[in-house]
């Protein structure tokens, strides 16, 4: 990170807890760039995660996004929006770690659900979406996701807006 830069915002939660939609708020309220992980290995690619989970598997694209992290990790004063599932691999804690600060944005399970029921852009979720399974998986993995974390931002009910002002103002890099 050069000198005089911040350091990197790094938002990571469960699929439907608002990393995207939150990162472009933050966006638009700080100025700062957004790198939006599974859009940009989307991008890099170019096929969607769906078909890149169809095609090579979930533990090749852990891959990519480990590969991206590492890239990101040199720089700074960059919102780094990451896939659900980022902060499952211990490596990939490190890298976004490096030179970032780690925000958990939290939801209840039927928060999630309601949100993530009309998509069908998330290969894990698919065949079993019910509030029922996103509370087991939420549970899997809920240590690895506070391991990670510097901040916990619960997300349930509040307004983008709110939780921005709640991530800038409990920001210490
Ligand atoms: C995943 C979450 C997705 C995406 C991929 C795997 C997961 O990201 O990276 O489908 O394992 O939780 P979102 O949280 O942005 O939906």
């Amino acid at each position: 990170m050069k000198q005089g830069q911040n350091k990197n915002i790094v938002l990571i939660g469960f699929m439907g807890t608002g990393k995207t939609t939150i990162s472009a708020a933050l966006e638009k309220m700080c100025g700062m760039e957004v790198i939006d992980m599974d859009r940009e290995i989307e991008l890099r690619e170019n096929r969607k995660i769906s078909e890149i989970f169809a095609s090579d598997g979930e533990e090749y694209f852990r891959s990519l996004e480990t590969g991206l992290l590492r890239e990101i990790a040199e720089s700074g004063n960059r919102i780094i929006s990451c896939g659900g599932g980022t902060p499952l691999r211990e490596e990939n804690v490190v890298w976004m770690r490096k030179n970032g600060e780690v925000f958990l944005l939290s939801a209840s399970p039927q928060t999630i659900f309601e949100r993530v029921k009309d998509s069908d852009s998330r290969p894990i979720l698919e065949g079993h979406k019910s509030a029922e399974f996103i509370a087991e998986l939420l549970e899997e993995r809920r240590a690895k996701y506070e391991a990670a974390a510097d901040t916990v931002i619960v997300t349930d009910g509040k307004s983008a807006e709110e939780i921005c002002q709640e991530i800038i103002s409990k920001r210490k890099g």
